[in-house]
């Protein structure tokens, strides 16, 4: 761990508001919050936050089992708005020169089913209920999620930087036999001002070139939230963190799930706060931060 920021969080609720408002100080120790990420972002104050690495539910992929669960909207344009009222919500406590690292799935539609199967592999990615084909779509269609996403939070006053590329060269092998196999997902970089903290030499791509905007990388599965969440790999994370904050600046994950992006922002000597509505996964994000050498406060 590199550093000077001591390597402790502490675990709060989403109603102990003064708990977790003392942790966000400059000097205060890091936090995992159990609660709603836009009732959390809520009680946070303004532009507290330097930089925010996070993946929100993918839609209508997998069902977390928990009330106030995003994702599960019957629409994808509700699930857009719910997704950007959070982000409206981000944008907030994010500092004037902050930026926001934003991983989000894609999907199709269903063709005509209405529901999906349990996944022996992935029990998570069974649903009661698949929605219905969103109106000006067919059957079969790309919905492009991760793009509607990033045009709405563009439309609310986002600035979209960059797109990136998630290669993943091992990525799940698809029954389909009418169109490639699919083996990326979306990385957006959005700022909040035109002109904000990018450290252009904190990571280079290879042969020491500048950083491009396709990134080669392995799935990673976390033996602890296996069959629960899509997991992204700390390789993802940490490049985003190591350009966009320094040390002991405080770096946000709105949807924790397993903890990647607190754990690399800890490691890296960062601040972090986490929110996440699943008490169970907020437990397997406090036990791989304790198996990684922090402490609890
Ligand atoms: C794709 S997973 C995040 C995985 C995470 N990047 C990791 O590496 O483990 C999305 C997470 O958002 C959580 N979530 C869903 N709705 C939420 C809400 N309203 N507030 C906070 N967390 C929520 C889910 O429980 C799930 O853990």
């Amino acid at each position: 761990m590199v550093g000077t920021a001591a390597p402790v969080f502490a675990v709060r609720k989403q109603d102990d508001e003064a708990g977790y408002l003392d942790l966000l100080r400059r000097d205060g120790q890091s936090a995992l919050i159990l609660g709603d990420a836009g009732a959390v972002l809520g009680a946070m104050p303004d532009e507290c936050v330097q930089a925010v690495v996070t993946s929100p539910p993918y839609w209508s992929l997998r069902d977390y089992g928990i009330t106030g669960q995003l994702g599960l909207q019957e629409s994808v344009h509700d699930f857009i708005q719910a997704l950007a009222e959070v982000f409206d919500g981000v944008r907030r406590v994010l500092r004037a020169d902050g930026t926001l690292w934003l991983n989000l799935g894609d999907s199709y539609t269903s063709g005509g089913r209405t529901w999906r199967a349990a996944d022996r592999k992935n029990p998570a990615r069974a649903m009661a209920v698949r929605p219905p084909t969103p109106a000006g779509l067919k059957p079969k269609d790309l919905i492009g999620v991760p793009w509607r996403l990033a045009f709405a939070l563009q439309d609310r006053g986002w600035y979209l930087r960059s797109d990136i590329i998630w290669n993943k060269p091992n990525c799940q092998p698809e029954s389909v036999s009418d169109r490639p196999t699919r083996a990326h997902e979306y990385l957006f970089l959005l700022s909040k001002s035109e002109k904000y903290r990018y450290d252009i030499t904190a990571v280079t791509g290879p042969n020491n070139r500048r950083l491009r905007s396709v990134w080669e990388l392995n799935t990673q599965s976390c033996p602890e939230a296996s069959g629960h969440f899509a997991t992204f790999p700390p390789g993802l994370a940490e490049p985003c963190i190591r350009i966009a904050s320094g040390p002991a600046d405080l770096v946000l994950d709105p949807f924790a799930g397993s903890g990647t992006t607190c754990l690399s922002a800890g490691q890296l000597g960062r601040r972090f706060a986490g929110i996440e509505l699943n008490p169970e996964y907020l437990e397997i994000a406090r036990s791989r931060l304790l198996r990684g050498g922090f402490d609890e406060a």
